[in-house]
């Protein structure tokens, strides 16, 4: 199974942000979390921050949009290049109309879940969706403490995968670090955020490269599809 490790910026120095980005050449993709101060209670980027981060990035871009009234912003960072956009479900009123046009201008679209959202309320519509986000802490801060509970959340979004067949990333996000990393890896995600765990560190790249192995050596080895 391939295993993406997507470094985020909220733990990076964003006074040097150019700098940080170089840091993390080896990433598969960087995390980028939009907060408003309204969805969450902290306030990082919007729109033109974000188009310079996309600029200056050696690598794609996550975006992780934790603002209020999604449906009226996330295509904009579709439209600025973003390689994938991710909407909570908590805060669309039109999740699949949305997607589609995340999808139409070119960029993956994800779904995320806060910790007290079952996976039961996208079951319906997740098809519409290229990553299913499983928080693992609550959305808002760097540096929190995992919430092994979560691991439910992802084994049944994992199930679900596999029953339908589709072919969804599946990213957890908040307190993943060399510990962690491995109970999200044998719940069946394969695509990893960790922001304090990478730039927490003296040497970012090879905390990317560790987290990676470690996620690969708990990964589940899938059967080839016959
Ligand atoms: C939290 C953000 C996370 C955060 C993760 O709301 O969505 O992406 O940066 O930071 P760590 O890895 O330090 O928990
Ligand atoms: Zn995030």
């Amino acid at each position: 199974m391939t295993v993406r490790i997507n470094p985020s910026i909220l733990s990076a120095d964003f006074a040097n942000i150019e700098r940080e980005l170089t840091r993390i050449d080896n990433a598969d993709f960087v995390h980028v979390d939009v907060m408003d101060n309204h969805f969450v209670p902290n306030l990082t980027f919007g729109l033109q921050m974000v188009s310079r981060i996309k600029a200056t990035s050696p690598v794609p871009l996550d975006v992780h949009l934790m603002i209020s009234d999604q449906d009226r912003w996330a295509p904009g960072y579709a439209e600025l290049g973003a390689e994938s956009v991710t909407l909570h479900v908590e805060a669309t009123s039109d999740p699949v109309g949305t997607a589609a046009r995340i999808r139409a201008i070119g960029s993956r679209v994800g779904i995320a879940l806060k910790p007290g959202t079952p996976f039961a309320t996208i079951e319906d519509i997740a098809h519409h969706f290229d990553q299913i986000l499983v928080m693992t802490v609550e959305p808002g801060f760097g540096g929190q403490a995992f919430m092994k509970d979560q691991m439910a959340t992802v084994r049944d979004v994992a199930a679900f995968r596999s029953k339908r067949g589709t072919d969804w990333w599946i990213q957890v996000d908040g307190g993943v670090d060399p510990t962690t990393i491995e109970f999200a890896a044998e719940a069946g995600a394969d695509t990893f955020v960790a922001g304090s765990a990478v730039y927490g560190t003296d040497n970012p790249a090879f905390a990317i490269e560790n987290l990676r192995k470690i996620a690969r050596d708990h990964s589940h080895h899938e059967e080839p599809h016959v």
